[in-house]
C-alpha cells in the first residue's frame, strides 16, 4: 500500500516550511515545498507577481502541488493554495495538517517579509485580513490543526512528524481516502 504526501497548509509565517522541513528528515522522508518548486523553476516569488500578476503564480502554483501531491513525503503549500478549487478538491484525499499561529507571534516572523501580499503598508494589517478571508478554507481542509505559536520548533516538528507517522502506518483504517 502506498503512502499518501502529508500537506501542511496554514497562513503566512505559520512555520509550514521549517515545521515541515524537520518533520520529513526526522521521519526520512522526502520534503516538498510549492514555493521553492515555483521559484526554481520560474524565479522569486516577488518577481513573478511583480511582472506577471497574482493569477499567473496561482497557475505555477497549481502546478507545483500537483507534482507535490504525486510524492510519498511531507508537503509545504504557499498560504494561498487553498484558493485554488482542484487544490481543494485534491487535498480532500490527503491528510492535511494547518499549522496556525497567533498575529502577536507571527508579527516577529513577517518583518522585513518580502512577500507580495504584505508590501505596501501595515504588513501585519495585511496578514490578519488575508488569513481571515481564508480561515474557513483551512478549517474545512484540515485533519488536524497545530498551534505554532508557543513552544520550540523542534518540538512541534516532532507532534507533526508523530500524527505524520500514524498516517502512514499500515492500517488501512489510519488511512484517510485509501478504501
Ligand atoms: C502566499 C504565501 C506565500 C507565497 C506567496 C503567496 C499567500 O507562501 O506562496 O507569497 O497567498 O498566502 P508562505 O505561506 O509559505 O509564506
Amino acid at each position: 500500500m502506498s503512502r499518501r504526501a502529508v500537506v501542511l497548509i496554514g497562513p503566512m509565517g505559520s512555520g509550514k516550511t521549517s515545521i515541515g522541513r524537520k518533520a520529513a528528515k526526522a521521519l526520512e522522508a522526502p520534503f516538498f515545498d510549492t514555493d521553492i518548486a515555483v521559484a526554481r523553476v520560474h524565479g522569486p516569488i516577488r518577481e513573478i507577481f511583480a511582472a506577471q500578476g497574482e493569477q499567473r503564480f496561482r497557475q505555477f502554483e497549481r502546478e507545483a502541488v500537483q507534482e507535490a501531491l504525486s510524492t510519498d513525503g511531507i508537503v509545504a503549500v504557499g498560504g494561498g493554495a487553498v484558493l485554488h478549487p482542484d487544490t481543494r478538491a485534491d487535498l480532500a484525499r490527503h491528510p492535511v495538517v494547518l499549522l496556525t499561529v497567533d498575529p502577536r507571534t507571527v508579527a516577529g516572523r513577517i518583518r522585513g517579509t518580502t512577500r507580495p501580499l504584505l508590501q505596501g503598508g501595515d504588513a501585519l494589517a495585511s496578514w490578519q485580513r488575508v488569513a481571515e478571508e481564508r480561515e474557513q478554507l483551512y478549517a474545512d481542509l484540515a485533519d488536524i490543526t497545530i498551534d505554532t505559536s508557543i513552544g520550540h520548533i523542534r518540538d512541534i516538528a516532532d507532534r507533526v512528524a508523530a500524527w505524520v507517522a500514524e498516517q502512514w502506518t499500515d492500517d488501512p483504517a489510519a488511512q484517510k481516502g485509501i478504501e
